[in-house]
């Protein structure tokens, strides 16, 4: 007897792939709403950063998002318009003028980091989206901005001396702070990271400050014995920052005193925020930032998350 029928396993094999590709036509109709709200108040800045901004940033960080053919294809696309949502939220060069002058730098100034860190433009973006990659001439040409936008005065022989005066103070550890201020999860000011380890300095060019980080005797033990992937429990860094001024010689001196912020590591006990419990005093009198809101620490975490390979800290320690 003969058949045209083909054999069975065929049939099987056919019916198979027709109902993967309706439902793979089927999805696409399954599309969240991308809208393009109107740009209230765009990104100003010189045509060549903003050029660079608007390649490798704007498709998910302003509301002139524009999509491709190949974007618009289910899954994809789910993944696309759950990260412009995302992006828009954290940052939106189109409603640029919501933020004061200060936090517009202050965004500048992270968004370099992030780009340095490999964070930003995310990586699975710029494996199809080539063009969108900041290459390290764009990163100078970014860079210069920010440093450009920082107008260095030479500060005179009273504020240098007002500085010094506050410097010895500070160093002499005499603020006199009756109660320990404390953040509002819980982590109170440490006096004593005065008597740690200097781990390194930096200059933030973006904000004229100097910073010197340091470490409690866990943390300056663990960089000695090289274990520091992930860092110990106990270990604990100050960050202290302070204003910069310059002499008529161009000779660096400490300004006031700005900051000094903490990361203490305990990866149970601060489990919910990258095992480090983060905190910040602000001005002599040592303001808890954040006030009574403990998702200041979210800012914290957000920063310090493409150092996540290195267990959230920036600091590569000298080695001694
Ligand atoms: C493909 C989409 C995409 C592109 C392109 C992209 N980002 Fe992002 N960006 C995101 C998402 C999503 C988030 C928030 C989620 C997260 O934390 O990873 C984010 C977060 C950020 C943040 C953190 C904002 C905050 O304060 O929390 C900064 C800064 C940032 N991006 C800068 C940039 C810069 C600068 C570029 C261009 C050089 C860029 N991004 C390109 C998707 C993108
Ligand atoms: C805008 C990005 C950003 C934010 C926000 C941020 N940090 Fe950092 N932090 C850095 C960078 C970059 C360094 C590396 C040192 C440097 O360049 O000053 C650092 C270093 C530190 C260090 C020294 C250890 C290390 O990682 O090198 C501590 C402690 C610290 N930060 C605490 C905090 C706390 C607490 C908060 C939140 C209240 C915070 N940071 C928010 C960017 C940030």
């Amino acid at each position: 007897m003969r058949t045209n029928r083909k054999p069975l396993y065929q049939r099987k094999a056919f019916i198979i792939i027709m109902i993967l590709f309706l439902g793979f036509v089927g999805i696409q109709f399954v599309r969240p709403d991308v809208p393009n709200p109107p740009v209230t108040g765009d990104l100003e800045v010189p045509a060549d950063v903003k050029a660079i901004v608007q390649r490798a940033c704007y498709d998910c960080h302003s509301n002139n998002t524009n999509l491709r053919w190949y974007d618009k294809i289910v899954p994809v696309y789910w993944g696309v318009a759950s990260h412009i949502k995302d992006g828009r939220a954290d940052l939106n060069f189109s409603e640029w003028n919501k933020l004061a002058p200060a936090d517009q730098k202050a965004k500048l100034w992270e968004s370099i980091n992030q780009i340095i860190s490999g964070a930003m433009p995310l990586p699975s973006y710029t494996a199809v989206h080539t063009e969108a990659k900041v290459s390290p001439a764009d990163l100078a040409v970014l860079k210069n901005y920010l440093a450009s936008m920082v107008h260095n005065k030479p500060a005179d022989t009273a504020a240098i001396n007002a500085a010094d005066k506050q410097y010895q103070h500070w160093e002499k550890n005499e603020t006199a702070i009756a109660k320990l201020p404390t953040a509002a999860n819980g982590i109170a000011y440490i006096p004593d990271y005065k008597n740690w380890q200097p781990i390194s300095t930096t200059e933030r060019f973006d904000n004229n400050t100097l910073r010197v980080i340091f470490g409690n005797d866990i943390a300056v033990k663990a960089i000695k014995e090289n274990n520091i992937h992930p860092w110990p429990n106990g270990a604990i860094f100050a960050k202290v920052a302070w204003a910069q001024l310059q002499d008529k010689d161009g000779t660096t001196h400490t300004g006031e005193f700005k900051q000094v912020e903490y990361m203490i590591k305990d990866d149970k006990k601060y489990a919910s925020t990258y095992g480090w419990g983060w905190a910040r005093f602000k001005t002599p009198k040592m303001v808890p930032y954040g006030g009574a809101n403990v998702l200041f620490t979210n800012e914290c975490m957000n920063c310090h998350k493409p150092m996540a390979a290195e267990d959230f800290v920036f600091t590569l320690p000298i080695k001694h």
